[in-house]
């Protein structure tokens, strides 16, 4: 299997890790030995409620039994699709009543952005240094890593970068721009959280210039900081999020959200604004409604916060030097990308999972299932601990 890995499925990264998979379960990931390797990934901020959910396998299996794919995007109703789409509007602001359903994060940035320059006339947009937004080349237009990005250009022309939490490049933000797109807390960039009422600052700029606020939600979103959606942790309530990952538990999806008056837009002049095959595909739906359900009746998402305590307070340790994020988005920075990187293959070794950041090699993602007990937090944050003093002993 690992030969036919190498030479099949084309590799991005220099150095995967290769784990093979046999089957996963609550909070465990199992490898082809059945070795158990607790989740501290969660299939980077995917898998909301763990592996196997009951609750959204059940869901998957009935849809399924009814029907698949029936048509494209927006033609029939599908149950599942507007049930999704009515329970996201009544937990969200009013203006964000909605939803566009997508296949992945980076096709609900290119939504996002499409539906701000055809709203608004305009076609500058504005995005943050380090920032990440997805990976088609729209998406890739507005993140912030140029390192990335130089081997692709040209990219979409009429994007200007500015530093995030930075209020005087707020300047930049004038009577041209289409929308400005952020991450609530940005993640690639090492797990960064809006300060000083940021969020409110640049919403006001756009008020003020006739631009839109578009919220990347794709990492932040869906529980994870202790709040349905990150933004409301900041009192910033934007005119377009994006949504992704946990929102599918575990299945792919994404979404890009908006006032009616704003969607309507894509109906007319051109008609069929933006179109898709499979968004919005009825058996993610229903996996995306199960875990949406689940999310909402058990108290997983305030008890985030409580989880994150914990952590901090277990992770303590003279590598260390800071915590950085919210709820169960976390990560830990230490004091060189060698000492995240060691840290990260001595836990696998041990049976934990962990992960790097993208632009932030100092970083050591920890990003749990919202299901993750506090056993398992004590014993996750043990084996960090032990790999850190490994690490440190080797110094
Ligand atoms: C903040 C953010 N936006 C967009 C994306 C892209 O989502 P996807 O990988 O589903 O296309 C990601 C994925 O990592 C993300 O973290």
């Amino acid at each position: 299997m690992k030969k036919h890995f190498f030479k099949h499925l084309a590799q991005t990264s220099p150095h995967p890790l290769a784990l093979e998979i046999s089957y996963a379960n609550g909070a465990y990931v199992y490898d082809s030995d059945k070795k158990a390797y607790l989740d501290f990934i969660a299939g980077v901020s995917a898998n909301t409620l763990g592996h196997n959910h009951p609750k959204i396998s059940q869901a998957i299996k009935n849809q399924v039994d009814d029907y698949t794919h029936v048509m494209v995007y927006g033609e029939f109703i599908q149950q599942p699709q507007v049930v999704l789409c009515k329970l996201l509007a009544d937990n969200l602001p009013d203006n964000l009543e909605t939803v566009y359903l997508t296949n992945s994060g980076t096709e609900a940035t290119e939504g996002a952005l499409k539906l701000a320059k055809r709203f608004t006339g305009r076609s500058e947009i504005i995005a943050a240094k380090n920032g990440y937004h997805g990976n088609t080349q729209g998406a890739m237009s507005v993140c912030g890593a140029e390192a990335q990005n130089s081997a692709f250009r040209p990219l979409i022309p009429g994007i200007r970068f500015i530093e995030f939490n930075n209020s005087i490049d707020l300047n930049k933000i004038t009577n041209k721009t289409a929308a400005v797109i952020l991450e609530t807390i940005q993640g690639g960039a090492g797990f960064i959280e809006p300060t000083n009422n940021y969020l409110q600052k640049v919403l006001d700029k756009c008020n003020k210039v006739g631009a839109l606020l578009i919220l990347d939600e794709i990492q932040s979103g869906i529980g994870r900081t202790g709040k349905l959606f990150g933004f409301e942790n900041y009192n910033t309530i934007p005119h377009i999020i994006v949504a992704g990952k946990g929102l599918g538990g575990g299945m792919p999806i994404g979404a890009f959200i908006s006032s009616f008056k704003i969607m309507d837009c894509l109906k007319e002049h051109p008609k069929l604004g933006h179109i898709t095959t499979f968004g919005g595909h009825p058996v993610i739906a229903a996996a995306a409604n199960a875990t949406l359900k689940e999310l909402l009746s058990a108290n997983l998402i305030e008890e985030t916060l409580i989880k994150e305590t914990l952590i901090r307070k277990l992770l303590i340790h003279p590598l260390i030097t800071e915590i950085r994020g919210k709820g169960l988005m976390l990560a830990a920075i230490v004091e060189t990308k060698e000492i995240a990187s060691k840290v990260i293959l001595k836990s696998l070794d041990k049976g934990l999972l962990l992960f790097w950041l993208l632009f932030e090699g100092k970083a050591i993602r920890i990003t749990p299932p919202l299901t993750i007990t506090k056993d398992e937090i004590f014993k996750g944050c043990n084996i960090i601990i032990e790999s850190l003093n490994e690490v440190l002993a080797d110094y």
